[in-house]
């Protein structure tokens, strides 16, 4: 049986009955331009615990709170250095997350306890109407994870959130329609509490753009910081994800066009560039799974930028559920 009901035509209306119904303590999954989100009002504890559950996630794990416009980021965060101003006035609304020391506003529940606060302004017209709505009847942000269950492949569309999480969500909780992701891996993750910007995520924001924005250089130490999708085996399908060899017959296959198909083998996406490699990724390792196809053989696209983080996924998926 799946809940949640399905909205497809996200009209004004049908917006703010989402905003209330956040208020109210329910649940709503949202598009963003990188993956479907799984949305609770982030100043409540209850909803917010909500989230926890229906993913099957660790308590101690931090969530992206999701604001309307940087205008809000003083609300959220204290002690915002100037180079952290220069990243949300270049890339927000965006795929780029700043984490930023937290205010009295962001508790421990969304924080997992951390001193840090994470915060993304995405760019959907349907998560920024959505917010925009939230945050006229006094919302101040909305938690949102990946909408998907823990250790899982993230979701890009409605109907994978659907297929994902119905089952565990109740039927007045809402699953808004926005199409498909634009960028289809999840935003830059980067840290703003030192003198220098970190990346902890890759995504499409990438160093170079960070550097040339800030006029920094982007520090690449090695993170204590918990950022529960740097864990090994994160991003999987149930089928076996393997990298860059000659896939068999009867196994799946992900690669940019140029890359013939082998006799036998089952191709799941053909990207024509690495733009396009990000956003069929994660709907072509769920197709691998609902043709049942057990192994799944992926070329990796090589290089920096947004390559760097459909590697950084790959080599997650790889390592299993
Ligand atoms: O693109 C995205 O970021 C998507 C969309 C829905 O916005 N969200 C997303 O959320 O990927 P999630 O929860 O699946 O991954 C967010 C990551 C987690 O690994 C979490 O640990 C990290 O962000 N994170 C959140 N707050 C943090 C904080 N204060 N410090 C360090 N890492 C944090
Ligand atoms: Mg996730």
């Amino acid at each position: 049986m799946t809940s949640g009901e399905f909205v497809s035509n996200c009209t004004a209306d049908a917006l703010s009955s989402a905003a209330q119904l956040l208020k109210a303590g329910g649940l709503v999954t949202l598009p963003t331009e990188t993956v479907y989100g799984l949305g609770a009002d982030a100043t409540n504890q209850a909803a917010v615990s909500r989230i926890y559950k229906v993913k099957g996630r660790p308590a101690d794990h931090p969530l992206i709170v999701h604001i309307y416009s940087m205008q809000s980021l003083g609300e959220w965060a204290d002690e915002i250095p100037s180079y952290a101003i220069s990243l949300a006035r270049d890339f927000w609304p965006g795929p780029m997350t700043l984490v930023l020391k937290r205010s009295m506003l962001a508790e421990d529940f969304v924080t997992g306890g951390q001193p840090t606060v994470g915060l993304r302004v995405p760019d959907h017209v349907v998560a920024l109407a959505l917010l925009s709505a939230f945050e006229k009847i006094g919302g101040k942000g909305i938690a949102a994870p990946s909408a998907n269950r823990f250790g899982h492949v993230s979701p890009t569309t409605a109907q994978a959130v659907q297929e994902e999480l119905g089952e565990y969500l109740d039927s007045t909780d809402l699953i808004l329609d926005g199409g498909p992701s634009s960028v289809g891996v999840e935003s830059t993750i980067i840290d703003c509490t030192s003198g220098a910007p970190r990346i902890l995520r890759p995504g499409a924001i990438t160093g170079e753009m960070i550097e040339t924005s800030t006029g920094l250089k982007v520090s690449t130490t090695v993170s204590d910081i918990r950022v529960s999708g740097s864990l090994e085996n994160h991003y999987s399908p149930a089928a076996t994800v393997s990298l860059n060899r000659i896939p068999e017959s009867g196994e799946g296959f992900i690669a940019l066009s140029e890359e013939q198909t082998p006799n036998g083998v089952i191709r799941l996406a053909s990207p024509n560039s690495v733009e396009e490699f990000a956003r069929l990724m994660y709907s072509a390792l769920r197709d691998a799974d609902a043709k049942g196809v057990k192994s799944v053989v992926v070329i990796e696209p090589i290089g920096d930028g947004l390559a760097l983080a459909i590697r950084d996924r790959l080599m997650r998926a790889s390592k299993g559920r």
